[in-house]
């Protein structure tokens, strides 16, 4: 009977819970259309940068999909022209990887685009063993931080120059359990034992949190805004690769209280199109709604050293 009342108890909870993650999802209602925007979304050939685009590329935007492989980002085009009827978007080869990739997109929008009025730093990975790039950085911390900080930063006078203009940064709910090492930014006193994917991937996360107060504080007046955003908890690839034993019994139930890719898309079009967020800049949204942040994550000198180390490492000053 005690049993019994116990497996009650948390069936019950269970469906409360999945009832909360449903009905909390937020949902971008605004219908403004982009016609004459020139919209920018990295890692846009699946999940939730793919689902931003063709929303983005559906209010008439000409889309530029910056991604790493030639063939899924040929092959997302092809899918956001037959779903939007939109023929104004593009593939353009970006490998944050290589901050030689970054410098050389950035070169070839600033030479072929008049104006970038949308940025969005969607592009990020999770899984990723402690190894270097070619620029001897910490793959984790280039793909996620370093690049889309240079990358940022390249666009930004085209940005200035196409304002108002809005810069979006894909953060994450897990920047709360990180804080910044600044002996450690590059995983260099990590070892077999005491280096996780997943604390790695906290620490970047926290680093796109600073990186979005910094310049926003750099960029007042300027008619450019920045705002960060966690996309919640999202049903992709990387959902797919978790690997505990255990989690293969427990994902169909998981999966329940996950939002679809579309879902997760949703903050960050908000961000992209609200015509109330015109003059809102350096907050952090998660669905669709403004949230405070931590204490720790509003530390403006820590933000600022951070900016000056990462403006040290990709050599842009
Ligand atoms: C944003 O600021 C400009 C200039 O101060 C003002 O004209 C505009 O109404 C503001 N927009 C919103 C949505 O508050």
């Amino acid at each position: 009977m005690f049993l019994i009342s116990l497996a009650v108890i948390h069936i019950v909870c269970l469906i409360l819970l999945i009832l909360y993650c449903r009905l909390t999802v937020g949902i971008c209602k605004c219908s403004k259309h982009l016609y004459g925007k020139v919209v920018i979304v990295t890692g846009a050939n699946s999940g939730v940068g793919f689902e931003t685009a063709k929303d983005l590329a559906a209010r008439g935007a000409r889309l530029i999909l910056a991604c790493r492989n030639e063939e899924r980002g040929t092959t997302a085009r092809e899918k956001i022209v037959s779903a939007t009827g939109n023929n104004d978007v593009h593939y353009r080869h970006l490998d944050l990887a290589s901050l030689a990739s970054v410098r050389k997109f950035a070169a070839d929008i600033i030479k072929n685009e008049k104006r970038v009025d949308i940025l969005i730093n969607n592009a990020g990975i999770f899984y990723v063993d402690n190894i270097k790039t070619e620029d001897n950085l910490f793959v984790g911390m280039q793909t996620n931080h370093f690049a889309p900080f240079l990358l940022t930063s390249l666009l930004l006078p085209l940005l200035k120059s196409s304002a108002p203009s809005r810069i979006i940064n894909v953060a994450s709910t897990s920047y709360m359990r990180s804080k910044i090492d600044f002996e450690n930014l590059n995983m260099e006193l990590e070892n077999k034992d005491t280096y996780t994917c997943h604390k790695a991937y906290c620490m970047t996360k926290l680093c796109n949190v600073y990186t979005t107060l910094e310049l926003d504080r750099r960029l007042r007046g300027t008619g450019v805004t920045v705002n960060c955003l966690h996309p919640g908890f999202v049903d992709t690839n990387i959902v797919t690769t978790i690997q505990w034993p255990l989690f293969r019994f427990i994902k169909p139930v998981v999966r329940l209280t996950m939002k679809s890719a579309w879902e997760g898309a949703q903050t960050s079009i908000y961000l992209a199109v609200a015509p109330e967020l015109e003059n809102v800049s350096g907050h952090y949204f998660s669905d669709c709604r403004e949230r405070g942040l931590t204490k720790k994550a509003q530390d403006v000198d820590i933000a600022k050293k951070l900016w000056e180390v990462s403006e040290s490492l990709v050599k842009l000053k």
